[in-house]
C-alpha cells in the first residue's frame, strides 16, 4: 500500500505540488471514483488509477530527465569533483544508490542526460546495435565549410578501427551545427569536428532517441519522464 500523491509522483503525473493540483481538479479516479485526497492509501498493484482518464501503471523503475550544466561530472561517485548525482539529491521515490546515468557527457558537456535504475533501458540506448540517434548543438571554434559537413555526413577518421558512422548535419550558421549521430564513441563530437580542422567550443545534447530536452528544464535541473515519453520509447522498441 502506498500514498496516492506518491504514486502519481512515482508514475510521472508530476511533482508533489503539481499533483496536489491534479488531485484538487479532480482529474484522478481510483477504481472509477474520482478521489482528491494525497493521502489516501492505495494497493499500487491491485487498484485502477487514472489521470485525465488515461491509467496510470506503477513502475517497477524509475527514470530522470536531468538537464546537466557544464561542471559536474557524469558518473556515480567521485572523490574529488561534483556528480551528475548530487542534483538529484531530492529524489525520494528510489534510493539514490540503484540510479545511474546512461551514458557520458564530459565535464563540460550540458544538456539531456537521462538518470534510471533501469538497466535494460540503459543497455538498449547505448548498444551500438540499436543505432539510437542522438543530436547535439555544437558551437565551433571557426566558421564549418560545406565540405566539411559532407565528410562529417559520410564518415571521419578520428583514429579508431573504423570511420565513424554517417551522420547528420544542420548548419545553423557558420559556426553552429546541429550534428546527429548514431554512436557513443568517446569525446566522439569532439574528435569529428577535430579530424575536420575544426574545434567544439560548445557543446549540448538537444535529443536522443525519441527523448527532447524540455525547452523549460533549466539547467541544473531534472523531472521524472512523463507518461508519453515512456509511451515513445515503448513504441520505438526500447522500454
Ligand atoms: N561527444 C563529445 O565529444 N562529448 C560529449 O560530451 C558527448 C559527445
Amino acid at each position: 500500500m502506498m500514498r496516492l500523491d506518491k504514486f502519481l509522483c512515482e508514475t510521472g503525473a508530476g511533482t508533489r505540488s503539481e499533483v496536489k493540483q491534479l488531485l484538487k481538479k479532480g482529474l484522478v479516479t481510483v477504481n472509477g471514483n474520482t478521489e482528491k485526497s494525497p493521502d489516501k492509501k492505495i494497493d499500487e498493484k491491485e487498484d485502477v488509477v487514472t489521470l485525465r482518464g488515461e491509467r496510470l501503471s506503477f513502475a517497477a523503475f524509475h527514470y530522470y530527465l536531468l538537464h546537466k550544466p557544464a561542471g559536474v561530472i557524469t558518473a556515480t561517485e567521485d572523490n574529488k569533483q561534483e556528480t551528475v548525482m548530487s542534483l538529484l539529491k531530492d529524489v525520494k521515490d528510489v534510493s539514490l544508490t540503484k540510479l545511474f546515468p546512461v551514458g557520458r557527457l564530459d565535464k563540460d558537456t550540458e544538456g539531456l542526460l537521462l538518470i534510471t535504475d533501469d538497466g535494460d533501458l540503459a543497455h538498449r540506448l547505448l548498444s551500438p546495435k540499436k543505432h539510437v540517434d542522438k543530436t547535439y548543438l555544437v558551437r565551433l571554434k571557426t566558421p564549418i565549410f560545406d565540405e566539411d559537413i559532407t565528410k562529417l555526413e559520410a564518415g571521419v577518421d578520428i583514429g579508431d578501427e573504423t570511420l565513424t558512422m554517417p551522420a547528420k548535419v544542420k548548419k545553423i550558421h557558420g559556426t553552429e551545427i546541429e550534428l546527429t549521430i548514431k554512436e557513443g564513441r568517446y569525446h566522439q563530437v569532439k574528435r569529428m569536428l577535430l579530424a575536420v580542422g575544426n574545434e567544439v567550443v560548445y557543446l549540448k545534447r538537444l535529443s536522443m532517441g525519441t527523448l527532447k530536452l524540455p525547452a523549460d528544464l533549466e539547467k541544473g535541473t531534472y523531472r521524472p519522464l512523463l507518461p508519453e515519453e515512456l509511451e515513445q520509447l515503448k513504441k520505438s522498441g526500447l522500454l
